[in-house]
């Protein structure tokens, strides 16, 4: 080992595999090393969460003997831990010259110029990866525990937590498997939406709390059962107060990672409608009462209750929903929905300042079905944490369902719409194990 030299290696060490043993091992030839290791905000940044939080992660690369020191990298750019440490050298496999890490690449080489530091590159440890081991995982599954903690882990580490609805084993696995690669980073859905609407009417029910939570937990059990990611559970109104902590406890137990109730009493009604029907909302005082029988019914600090402010789908004023939620705030949530109807999303907004004027911490949660013009970059900008897109699969397919019958009915046979329809092949294909 050279006396006095410094090795800088960045890694997000998840799963520990002999590839980044033997870049570790190989970087001690060089000097002392300093694992850069990528917080969790860093990696969400480009990919899905690690599995393992930063803590867990640097217990384990702290232990490796070839391992003398382990700094938090916070970004995807090595810059500013670069320009503090001035390591010697800087140690990567030779698979980051093109892809994604390219950019990052460059950008090292130029930041080690002024005290001539060199980036040395070794080859890369073929056949077992992080992307493989990821792959395999996934087949595996997770647990209950593990899926539950994942909510709270990624609004803590991304600027805002993208949820879609799910109604189905099938809705689940596409938001499971869909992304789309931007900027070179890979964008997909974090977390689920077992929504009361989409559920309902996927049962051909209206979403007046009909379906039974017997009934929801089927379609949550299907979906948990072909997917990882974490799920948020709409709660309606949560019900009888009596019954709240049994609903808590039945969703903790299969994983879910938080349940969002709503402020209005008697029979449910979609806000959608706002006033156009008979709906009510509940007193301040009863339903901070349910939040605190809710929070003393949970058993991990993991699990979420959150409160849903129905003040402006009920025209009341703003500072109506903020004498609220700063009520329920007091009396437990873990956070805050904020629904409106109005298309400008203007009252959003104003609650979004004037809440993060006083608190800056608990969790605002939308859904911006009705000011769908707004882009994520601005909610983020509001002080927003978490963006649910909650109806779309469901009013996806409808449209499309529809069609395909009428033109059944009016060509007496289905050659017309095979274009739209799944290839048969691709149908046999689509779910592992039918073969
Ligand atoms: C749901 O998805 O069931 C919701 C959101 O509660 S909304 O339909 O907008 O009320
Ligand atoms: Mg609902």
């Amino acid at each position: 080992m050279k006396e006095n030299k410094i090795v800088y290696v960045a890694m997000s060490a998840d799963i520990i595999h002999p590839g980044h043993l033997n870049i570790l091992s190989k970087a001690s030839e060089y000097g002392d090393v300093i694992v850069g290791l990528l917080s969790d905000k860093a990696i969400s940044s480009y990919k899905r969460l690690p599995y393992m939080n930063y803590e867990y992660r640097e217990k384990v690369v702290s232990s490796i003997k070839y391992v003398n020191k382990t700094v938090r990298q916070d970004s995807l750019s090595y810059k500013s831990n670069l320009e503090k440490i001035r390591p010697d050298f800087v140690i990567h496999g030779d698979d980051w010259k093109h892809g994604v890490q390219k950019k990052i690449r460059q950008e090292v080489i130029e930041t080690l110029k002024p005290w001539k530091g060199e980036l040395i590159e070794i080859e890369y440890t073929k056949g077992i990866n992080s992307t493989i081991l990821n792959k395999k995982l996934k087949e595996v599954g997770t647990t209950p525990e593990l899926r539950l903690k994942t909510l709270k882990r990624l609004i803590n580490a991304k600027d805002i937590v993208r949820v879609i609805e799910s109604h189905s084993g099938l809705t689940g696995l596409i938001i499971e498997n869909t992304h789309v690669i931007q900027n070179n980073k890979k964008i997909e859905f974090d977390a689920m939406w077992s929504s009361s609407l989409t559920d309902s009417t996927s049962r051909g029910k209206p979403d007046i709390e009909a379906v039974d939570l017997t009934n929801r937990l089927h379609t949550l059990n299907d979906i948990i059962e072909v997917t990882t990611k974490p799920i948020i559970y709409d709660g309606d109104t949560g019900g009888k107060i009596e019954h709240f902590p049994f609903t808590v406890k039945t969703l903790e137990r299969l994983g879910v990672s938080a349940i969002i109730i709503e402020d209005k009493i008697g029979l449910k009604k979609n806000s959608l409608f706002g006033n156009d029907v008979k709906q009510q909302q509940d007193s301040i005082e009863n339903f901070c009462q349910k939040i605190r029988v809710g929070k003393n019914a949970k058993i991990s600090d993991d699990f979420m209750i959150i409160a849903r402010i129905e003040s402006f789908i009920l025209d009341k004023s703003l500072d109506d929903a903020l004498e609220r939620a700063f009520a329920y705030i007091d009396s437990g949530a873990d956070g805050i929905m904020i629904h409106s109807r109005n298309k400008n999303g203007e009252d959003i907004r104003s609650f979004c300042k004037k809440f993060r004027e006083k608190n800056y911490t608990a969790p605002i949660i939308l859904v911006p079905t009705s000011y769908n013009q707004i882009k994520e970059e601005e909610f983020i900008q509001w002080g927003a944490n978490v963006v649910i897109y909650a109806n779309h699969l469901l009013r996806a397919s409808y449209p499309i369902m529809i069609k395909v019958a009428k033109s059944i009915l009016k060509n007496n046979r289905s050659k017309e719409v095979d274009e739209v329809c799944l290839p048969i092949r691709e149908i046999l294909e689509l779910i592992p194990g039918t073969k």
